[in-house]
């Protein structure tokens, strides 16, 4: 065995050395001096299970997308924000520390756009629910009627901000100051590097609507407000 071989130093130095790369996985010695590897530390960081199943959302987002976009595009933000932050002093943070951390910084950009897209497509996943949209009901409705003066202001207002978003981005339907207003967000930006509360977002990137909807964004958008919407997550974020 090769590293039968290596002498007390020469461990130490190649744990410091592993430990400088960030490695994920732990090499360490057992009591008989040799070396060997631990299973990957656990991180505070993972992919949650989505509130419901993956065809659930059908015929207005498709199993298809949802496997894409969930499995492939959430899955690689969480593997990217773990890679980054292993050997970090972000690596046992909680996910919403390490956006707000990086948020501006442009010496930690990648980070930054990873875990935000981690954060926003949590928060994505559980804007929708089957057999949503439509009207609120309740302390919803009144803040709605309260801040847009009629649901049907709001709508305008929120797919005007979505359809409009130049590109890659979101749309949110924030409350700051006690109303409740509509906010657009590039790429990874998020509202919770700001003073305002989200309550309710849409993906807006082509990757959440390309493969049902092509080109036609807005009548995702529709389908979106009228279909899914999840105003029970809305209320419970009202602060
Ligand atoms: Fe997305």
């Amino acid at each position: 065995m090769t590293y039968a071989r290596f002498s007390l130093l020469d461990r130490r130095e190649f744990l410091t050395k592993m430990g400088a790369a960030g490695a994920v996985a732990t090499i360490a010695l057992n009591e008989t001096g040799s070396l060997f590897a631990t299973a990957p530390a656990a991180s505070p960081i993972s992919l949650p299970p989505l509130p419901y199943a993956q065809n659930a959302l059908a015929p207005v987002i498709t199993e298809n997308t949802i496997s894409f976009h969930y499995g492939k595009h959430h899955q690689a933000y969480v593997n990217n924000t773990i890679k980054m932050i292993a050997g970090t002093e972000l690596e046992k943070a909680g996910l919403e520390e390490i956006v707000k951390r990086t948020a501006g910084r442009s010496d930690q950009a990648s980070l930054f756009n990873n875990a935000a897209q981690v954060y926003n497509h949590n928060f994505f996943w559980d804007s929708m629910k089957p057999g949503g949209g439509g009207e609120p009901r309740g302390k919803m409705a009144d803040k709605i009627n309260e801040s847009f003066g009629s649901y049907q202001k709001f709508v305008e207002a929120f797919s005007s901000a979505a359809a409009s978003q130049f590109g890659s981005g979101w749309a949110w339907l924030v409350q700051e100051g006690g109303k409740l207003k509509v906010v657009k967000t590039s790429n990874a930006e998020t509202p919770l590097t700001t003073s305002a509360k989200p309550l309710i977002t849409i993906d807006v990137w082509e990757h959440a609507y390309y493969l049902d909807y092509q080109n036609r964004r807005a009548d995702y958008i529709k389908a979106f407000v009228e279909k899914l919407l999840n105003w029970d997550f809305a209320g419970k974020n009202l602060v």
